[in-house]
């Protein structure tokens, strides 16, 4: 099978394995993991934050930036498909139990007259206290425009609400846009980064932000059960990763542009590359008949929804691999 599933499936390189092998480890809780420390600073750098921490998952790095921005009862700001709310299995109503409120929009960023209504009358007794807004990028493969993203903080820090930033992928962001990771993460309070997408590391996420937030997130992971002993063995993978398998990315964009134009060519599918993620419109309500089809004919791939679903190219997926999705693709669009 072409696993086109998600950017998540890659398998550590042999290089990415003898780095973990060769690791420098410690006990982590007691902060004495070299290789996590290193891992963290780097991390912390190349995003322009005070400081970094390496935690097991997106998933956790989302939640921990929400229990710490955001009090009991208040309001949480968010797209209503960001994986925050949408997929982590309403996490953030039983950890930090906040009152997500959530818009729509297509490019993922809420529009200033939103905003602005729901900032109107917060000094009433009746409102909850609106405390944090999140944004996502990329968002379903599509780069935020900065420009919008920082309005958007900007926003918040007018109001006194803070910014949390879901970049699982921002390194693709920074890739396509050709400007440093830092850029991406400007204005944000917290970021959330993924090691385990597109840089193809085996474990983990980090959650970034100034050293006093980073160190209440310390404390927060604790408390979720996430303080690792010598993981230096794993953030190993991702250190090798952040040092080697960012600027490659714009391989996996190239390859996916190349999967794109194959798919779209052909009758009654559209499609449309965003960064590494492929998004195919099937006809009408139709999407999971294609997913079975592709399924059918060896093309892992996920539905988005009554008709669209998404191929993404990572890691694990070469030239040869793209012209083979592509022509058995075209098999399972002619058996629909
Ligand atoms: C945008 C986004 N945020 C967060 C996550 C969560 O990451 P993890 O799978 O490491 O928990 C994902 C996972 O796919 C994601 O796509």
């Amino acid at each position: 099978m072409i696993d086109l599933r998600s950017d998540t499936v890659t398998r550590p390189t042999p290089e990415m394995r003898r780095a973990m092998a060769d690791a420098d480890v410690g006990d982590d809780v007691f902060g004495e993991d070299p290789t996590v420390r290193r891992l963290e600073e780097e991390t912390a750098a190349l995003l322009g934050m005070e400081a970094a921490l390496y935690v097991p998952s997106g998933h956790m790095s989302n939640q921990i930036a929400v229990y710490l921005g955001a009090g009991s009862g208040d309001e949480v700001w968010t797209h209503e498909l960001f994986h925050v709310v949408a997929n982590e299995q309403g996490g953030t109503s039983v950890l930090a139990r906040v009152l997500p409120r959530t818009f729509d929009a297509p490019d993922g960023v809420p529009a200033q007259g939103l905003l602005e209504r729901w900032a109107a009358g917060t000094d009433d007794v009746h409102r909850a206290r609106p405390a944090l807004i999140c944004l996502e990028n990329t968002f379903t493969g599509r780069v935020v425009p900065l420009a919008e993203q920082r309005r958007v903080a900007d926003f918040a820090h007018a109001h006194g609400m803070r910014a949390h930033l879901d970049g699982a992928r921002l390194w693709n962001a920074a890739v396509a846009l050709g400007v440093p990771p830092a850029e991406v993460a400007a204005g944000m309070d917290t970021v959330s980064v993924c090691f385990s997408k597109g840089l193809g590391a085996p474990v983990g996420s980090a959650l970034a932000g100034d050293a006093a937030t980073i160190a209440r997130a310390r404390r927060a992971r604790k408390l979720l059960g996430g303080g690792m002993r010598q993981a230096g063995i794993i953030a190993a993978g991702a250190l090798y990763a952040l040092r080697h398998h960012v600027d490659r990315l714009a391989d996996d964009h190239a390859r996916a542009a190349r999967l794109a134009a194959a798919v779209d060519a052909l009758p009654g599918l559209a499609a449309e590359a965003r960064t590494n993620m492929v998004i195919v419109t099937a006809p009408e309500g139709r999407a999971a008949d294609l997913a079975a089809a592709l399924r059918a004919n060896g093309v892992g791939c996920t539905a988005l929804g009554p008709e669209r679903l998404r191929l993404v190219v990572h890691l694990g997926v070469s030239d040869a691999d793209v012209d083979d999705a592509a022509a058995r693709t075209a098999k399972a669009a002619a058996a629909l």
